[in-house]
């Protein structure tokens, strides 16, 4: 199998969400597989997101579902707070053991917003797809950060819960300034580099 991560996330089959991330990264390391080879450095959707984020500074960053971290820990300066959230301890303590100087916290996206102070910086890459309640958490995100970097594989024929590229730029549009869209058009990803407008 090409993707043996998948089946923990979608059920193709019956075309529904599955999103069984923690048994998902449990199986990581006997099936030796990396979950969208997020701990790639050459992944090209993360060089953009880097490259988007040059253009900002900031002090504090709360990078929501990130996995084992790898892209959290490029944000991590000697003189900047950066907080790594994931819903699955088995990736949360990944990261943990790799990157100590992260804070790393397991939660959801919607239980950690509800507790969390204001940062400059929120990230949110590869993952509206699998919330519900992706226009809510948006919204919640516009009062909780100064930037936001958003990015996302969305195929033509999606079972995840962002329809298109078109409703997920005009639902950021709502509450953020769009500062950078970049289209990855062959591999159906965009990223964008936002300014809250709260
Ligand atoms: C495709 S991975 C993206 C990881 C990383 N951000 C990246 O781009 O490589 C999606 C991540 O979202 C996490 N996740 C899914 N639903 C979540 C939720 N409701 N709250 C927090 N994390 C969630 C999964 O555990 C998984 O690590």
């Amino acid at each position: 199998v090409s993707e043996p991560y998948h089946h923990y996330v979608f059920d193709k089959e019956h075309r529904r969400f599955v999103g069984d991330f923690e048994a998902m990264y449990r199986a990581e390391s006997a099936g030796r597989f990396d979950s969208w080879h997020q701990s790639d450095p050459r992944r090209m959707d993360s060089l953009i997101s880097a490259m988007l984020l040059e253009k900002v500074s900031y002090r504090t960053a709360v990078d929501l579902a990130c996995g084992k971290g790898h892209f959290t820990a490029q944000l991590k300066r000697l003189d900047n707070h950066v907080v790594g959230v994931d819903i699955s301890e088995t990736a949360i303590s990944v990261a943990r053991s790799q990157f100590p100087d992260v804070e790393w916290v397991a939660a959801s996206i919607d239980d950690y917003l509800d507790g969390c102070a204001p940062v400059d910086l929120m990230l949110v890459r590869q993952t509206l797809s699998y919330l519900e309640d992706w226009r809510e958490v948006l919204a919640k995100i516009s009062g909780l950060t100064r930037y936001l970097c958003v990015d996302l594989y969305i195929p033509d024929d999606t079972i995840g819960f962002v329809p298109s590229h078109a409703e997920l730029l005009e639902e950021l549009e709502r509450h953020f300034e769009v500062i950078e869209a970049v289209l990855l058009q062959k591999r159906r990803i965009s990223v964008y580099l936002c300014r809250s407008s709260h």
